[in-house]
Parts: structure tokens; C-alpha cells; sequence
């Protein structure tokens, strides 16, 4: 499938990884802070692991995860996107909206500036170029408060019946227990 065209909005590009992006990407995901609502970081080569998995995902399916530039100063802050998730739940097969910041771009609206273009690009018919989908996900741990609030200010809403558990984290973390977040296209 064709990619989906990089996107640009008032204050950021959203795009392909590039190799350039692997230095701040992986501060980024070896930062404890950011990486706190997951089991653990990622090391440099996991982060340039998980950038060629993206990336082929991208080419194999024609959408996932982007890399996130800052316009005004060409750095790379962060990862949003959507994504088709690999393992199968209650609402599997779906496409999940996600964010990732570098802690310099938190609080100044870019996850829900990023995501919410590409909510445009996910539900826009084919012909002009979206995805044609009827719903977008998104889920995190239970206490993952900045995540919910930008799924909040996206329109998205939570029903408690559809929490579950995700089947790649570890019995008896804390982190396993996720709320999931929905948004449909009249939304
Ligand atoms: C989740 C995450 C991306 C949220 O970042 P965030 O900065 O809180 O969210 P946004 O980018 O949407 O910014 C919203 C904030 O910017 C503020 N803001 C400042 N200027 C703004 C502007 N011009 N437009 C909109 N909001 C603006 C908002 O008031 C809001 O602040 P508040 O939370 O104090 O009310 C960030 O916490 C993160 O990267 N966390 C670690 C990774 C993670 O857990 N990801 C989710 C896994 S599922």
C-alpha cells in the first residue's frame, strides 16, 4: 500500500523516521520519565530496531507511527500516529491513534495538534486521500493521565466495559491494565 503523504500542521510535520532522528529518538525512549507507563526504555539499538520495524510496517501496510519535527527549529520532538496493533483483543482488528513526546514539547498542545490531523487523514474518505475508517482506539495504563487528557481533548471517549488487559505486558504489572478509548467518524 502507499504510504500516507507527510502531513504538516501549524506547528509540526509529521513523517518518516529518518536515520538522523535515531539520536534524539533514542534520548527520548531512554528517558525513565517519558517511558514511565511502560515496562521499561529502550536502548539505542532497540530504539533503532523498533524505527525499522515501524518503517517496514509503513511500507508493508502503508500507515504507522510517524516521526514528529518541530517546524520552527527542524527538531525531531516525538512520535505520533496511527497504527494497526499486533495482538488481539476485544476491539482487535482496529487503528489506534498514539503520541510519544520529548519532554521539551510536552505542554504545548503538539500530541493533540499531531493526532488530530491525523484523525482527519484516518477518517477522510480514499478519494481525498484518508483512510475511509469508522473508528479510531486509543488505550493506555489506567493512571497514564497526560495520554487520557489528550484523548479526552481529541473528542474521544472511554466506556469502562471496554478496559482490559494487554496481552503483551506482564501478568501482575501494573501497567497491564489499560482504558481504551474510542472516536467515530460522525465524532
Ligand atoms: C502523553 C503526552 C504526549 C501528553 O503530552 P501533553 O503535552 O500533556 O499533551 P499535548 O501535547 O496535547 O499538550 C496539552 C498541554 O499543552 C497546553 N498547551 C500549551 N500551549 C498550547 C497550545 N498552543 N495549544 C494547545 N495546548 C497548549 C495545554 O493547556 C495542555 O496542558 P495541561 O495538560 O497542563 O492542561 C506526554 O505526556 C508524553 O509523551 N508522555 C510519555 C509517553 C506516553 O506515556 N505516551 C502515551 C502512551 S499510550
Amino acid at each position: 500500500m502507499t504510504p500516507l503523504p507527510p502531513i504538516e500542521t501549524e506547528r509540526l510535520i509529521l513523517r518518516p523516521f529518518r536515520q538522523s532522528d535515531l539520536a534524539p529518538f533514542a534520548a527520548l525512549n531512554g528517558d525513565p520519565e517519558i517511558m514511565r507507563h511502560f515496562p521499561r526504555t529502550l536502548s539505542r539499538d532497540e530504539t533503532a530496531a523498533l524505527i525499522e520495524r515501524i518503517e517496514a510496517t509503513r511500507a508493508r501496510d502503508g500507515v504507522c507511527f510517524e516521526a514528529v519535527e518541530e517546524k520552527a527549529t527542524g527538531e525531531l520532538v516525538g512520535m505520533v500516529g496511527l497504527n494497526a496493533p499486533d495482538f488481539e483483543a476485544h476491539f482487535t482488528p482496529c487503528m489506534e491513534i498514539g503520541w510519544r513526546l520529548a519532554r521539551s514539547a510536552w505542554g504545548k498542545g503538539y500530541a493533540t495538534e499531531a493526532a488530530r490531523a491525523r484523525l482527519a487523514t484516518a477518517f477522510a474518505p480514499a478519494a481525498e486521500g484518508g483512510l475511509d475508517l469508522d473508528e479510531v482506539v486509543a488505550f493506555t495504563a489506567q493512571d497514564n493521565a497526560p495520554s487520557r487528557a489528550v484523548m479526552a481533548r481529541l473528542g474521544m471517549t472511554r466506556d469502562p466495559a471496554d478496559d482490559f488487559d494487554h496481552p503483551a505486558l506482564a501478568l501482575g504489572s501494573p501497567l497491564r491494565r489499560m482504558v481504551l478509548y474510542r472516536i467515530r467518524r460522525a465524532a
